[in-house]
């Protein structure tokens, strides 16, 4: 079993944006900027906006985080979004999810001009992925397919198995494994809470990446020898004898289900890494866009 060590690679990857960052200074090139809306006082996602505008420190991108109460209203927010939209200094942002129930996720995704949705989750953005246009691709299928990529992982033929269609991870997954080219050349199924005899279907994988947030869902039982997984789960769960408070646990029996693997993501340390990783490169590539 080889583990696919996200820690590892999202600071390979890191290391090659700062030096990135670092030829731009010296050629007097601006940086890239990064800015990221947070609506709300939820702890997780708190944490998760707080490790990306870190990251953009670690490889010299400039960053702002907008903290907005989770009393906003969908107005506030979209007044919010088209400042974004015309700061010419603003080279990429985001949104994060989820949003505060008063507000339609889906007219704010709309409302963020596609040159700088750097989460890729704009239509416009997902309707280019899907016919395998140039565009941002979202940052936790794009790392996962450059885990695949940076390991050598062969995709081409194999059967891949998502579990969970969100917009964020499943869907976009369950395109990106079928295009042509490597990582991809996979016969996909996407699974979801519909599906009937999942373990008939995870039992035939060669790929299985799960995406549902159900901590230890996927058993032993359920995978066959040599399978590749992907765990995208991260759920914190409580425990008193953790200094936090809890513990993040993925959608894997990650003890069991790592002894029949070919391959394997750990949580933490697997995906959520690369997670970041991507939306820097995304943001580089905004940057890198916007001078042609
Ligand atoms: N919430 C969970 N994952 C993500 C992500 O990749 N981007 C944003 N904006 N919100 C999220």
């Amino acid at each position: 079993m080889q583990l696919l060590d996200g820690k590892k690679v999202s600071e390979d990857i890191k290391n090659e944006i700062a030096a990135e960052v670092q030829r731009m200074k010296d050629n007097g090139e601006k940086v890239p900027h990064l800015a990221a809306i947070i609506v709300g006082n939820d702890g997780a996602s708190l944490t998760y906006v707080g490790s990306k505008v870190k990251a953009c420190e670690r490889v010299g991108f400039e960053s702002t985080l907008i903290k907005m109460p989770s009393t906003t209203s969908e107005t506030e927010l979209l007044k919010k979004i088209k400042e974004l939209n015309t700061n010419d200094d603003i080279d990429g942002f985001i949104v994060q999810l989820p949003l505060p129930e008063q507000i339609d996720t889906q007219e704010v995704l709309m409302a963020i001009c596609p040159s700088k949705d750097v989460d890729g989750f704009h239509p416009e953005n997902f309707g280019k992925m899907a016919l395998d246009m140039s565009t941002f691709i979202p940052a936790t299928p794009f790392g996962i397919l450059e885990l695949l990529e940076r390991y050598n992982v062969d995709t081409a033929g194999k059967h891949t198995v998502v579990i969970g269609r969100s917009h964020i991870v499943g869907r976009p997954m369950s395109i990106l494994m079928g295009r042509k080219g490597f990582p991809g050349n996979s016969t996909v199924t996407l699974t979801h809470s519909h599906t009937k005899n999942i373990t008939q279907i995870t039992s035939q994988a060669d790929i299985i990446i799960t995406a549902l947030g159900v901590p230890n869902y996927l058993k032993a039982e359920m995978v066959k020898d040599d399978v590749v997984v992907i765990d995208v789960g991260i759920t914190r769960l409580a425990d008193e004898t953790n200094p936090k408070g809890y513990v993040i646990t993925g959608d894997v029996d990650f003890e069991n289900v790592s002894k029949k693997a070919s391959f394997i993501t750990p949580v933490p340390g697997g995906v959520g890494p690369m997670t970041i990783a991507m939306l820097l490169k995304n943001t580089l590539l905004a940057r890198e866009n916007r001078m042609c």
